[in-house]
C-alpha cells in the first residue's frame, strides 16, 4: 500500500474547568470536547526511505522535527522498528485548514492523523486505544483526536469518557489571524494567579472528577438540548487570555458575539478562537455576516462549521 489520505478534524472545548496541579506539572483537568466538521487533510505517503519527510502548505507550520506530526511518525517508528524498516517513512503532506495556535488542537488532529496512518500503512492493527495511549505520550489532546465526537476528559485530558452524538448543532468559529496564544504560557498565568485555589486533596478531586460526569452540562446533552448547552459553556482559561492587554481584541469579540442571536459563546482551550453555537446552519451564516459587518476587520477569519461524530477518518487509500 502507497498510503492513506485521513481527515483531521478540529474540537473545541463546550467546557473547560481546571480543578488543581498534577506531579508531573501538568492541570488535572475537568472537560467537555466536541469534534467539528473543519479538518486538516493529511497524507501519509511511503517514500521507500528510512526516514520522514513533513509537508505543509501554511507558512507557520514547521517540517522540521519539532512538528507534532513528525513526532508522532518518530514514536511510532521507535515502538515498531520492524516494521518501520520492512515497509520504510513516509512523506506526511498536511493541508492546513484549522487555524494554527487557535486553541482547536490542529497540531494534535495532525499528529492523530500521522499514527492512523502509519498503523495502517505498517499492517499494525493497533487498538484505538493504544493509539491513544500513544498519542498521549506526546500530547494531552491527541488521544481525543483519535477518537474525537463528544467526550469528556479528565486527567490530563487524556482520560476520556464518549457521550452521545450531537451533530445537530452547528458552529462559528471566529479567529484574528495574527493572534496566537501559548498555551504554556496560558496555563503558567492561571496557576500564577489562580493556583492558590487549586484542589489539593485527593478526595476532593476525585468528587469534582466525577461531578462533571453527572452535572447539568451532562443533562443537556443527553437531551441534545442545545440552548441548555450554551448557558452551561465554561472555559476557565478565558479568565486569563481575555483580561490580557495583547489579547482585547479577542475579549471585544467575544462581547460582539454575546450581543447576537446564538445558544451561547466561548473562547475555545487556551485560545484565541471564539466560538458561537448554533442551531442552524442558517443562524450561524447569519452570526458570520452580523460580525463580518459589525467588526469589519480584515485581519477576522470566521468559518462556519458543524459539530461532528467522529476522530481520525480515513479519506482515501492511495
Ligand atoms: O499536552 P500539551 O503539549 O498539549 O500541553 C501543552 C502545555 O499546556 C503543557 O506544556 C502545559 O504547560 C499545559 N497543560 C497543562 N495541563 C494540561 C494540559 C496542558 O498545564 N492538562
Amino acid at each position: 500500500m502507497r498510503g492513506y489520505v485521513l481527515l483531521a478534524p478540529a474540537k473545541i472545548n463546550l467546557y473547560l474547568e481546571i480543578l488543581g496541579d498534577r506531579p508531573d506539572g501538568y492541570h488535572e483537568m475537568a472537560m467537555v470536547l466536541q469534534s467539528v466538521a473543519l479538518a486538516d487533510r493529511v497524507e501519509v505517503r511511503a517514500n521507500g526511505a528510512e526516514r520522514f519527510q513533513v509537508s505543509c502548505n501554511h507558512p507557520q507550520v514547521p517540517s522540521d522535527p519539532s512538528n507534532l506530526a513528525y513526532r508522532a511518525a518518530m514514536l511510532l517508528a521507535q515502538a515498531f522498528p520492524e516494521p518501520f524498516y520492512q515497509f520504510g517513512g513516509a512523506h506526511i503532506t498536511i493541508d492546513k485548514q484549522i487555524p494554527v495556535g487557535a486553541g482547536l488542537a490542529g497540531g494534535s488532529a495532525n499528529a492523530a492523523a500521522v499514527l492512523v496512518g502509519l498503523d495502517l500503512m505498517w499492517n499494525l492493527g493497533l487498538t484505538q486505544s493504544e493509539l491513544q495511549d500513544l498519542g498521549a505520550q506526546l500530547g494531552s489532546d491527541i488521544p481525543f483526536c483519535v477518537s474525537g465526537g463528544t467526550a469528556i476528559a479528565t486527567g490530563r485530558g487524556e482520560q476520556l469518557a464518549p457521550l452521545p452524538d450531537l451533530d445537530h448543532l452547528h458552529v462559528l468559529l471566529a479567529k484574528y489571524r495574527s493572534l496566537s496564544v501559548s498555551t504554556p504560557w496560558a496555563y503558567q498565568t492561571y496557576r500564577q494567579q489562580f493556583g492558590d485555589s487549586y484542589i489539593r486533596e485527593g478526595d476532593r478531586l476525585q468528587q469534582r472528577r466525577s461531578a462533571i460526569h453527572a452535572g447539568p452540562m451532562m443533562g443537556a446533552i443527553a437531551s441534545r438540548d442545545g440552548r441548555a448547552m450554551g448557558s452551561l459553556l465554561r472555559n476557565d482559561l478565558e479568565k486569563v487570555v481575555l483580561p490580557a492587554p495583547d489579547y482585547a481584541k479577542v475579549a471585544a469579540l467575544k462581547q460582539a458575539l454575546l450581543e447576537q442571536d446564538s445558544l451561547g459563546v466561548m473562547m475555545s482551550g487556551s485560545g484565541p478562537t471564539v466560538f458561537a453555537l448554533a442551531d442552524s446552519a442558517d443562524q450561524a451564516m447569519h452570526l458570520k455576516q452580523a460580525i463580518q459587518q459589525q467588526l469589519a476587520d480584515p485581519d477576522l477569519d470566521l468559518w462556519v462549521t458543524r459539530f461532528c461524530a467522529s476522530g481520525i477518518q480515513l479519506s482515501e487509500s492511495l
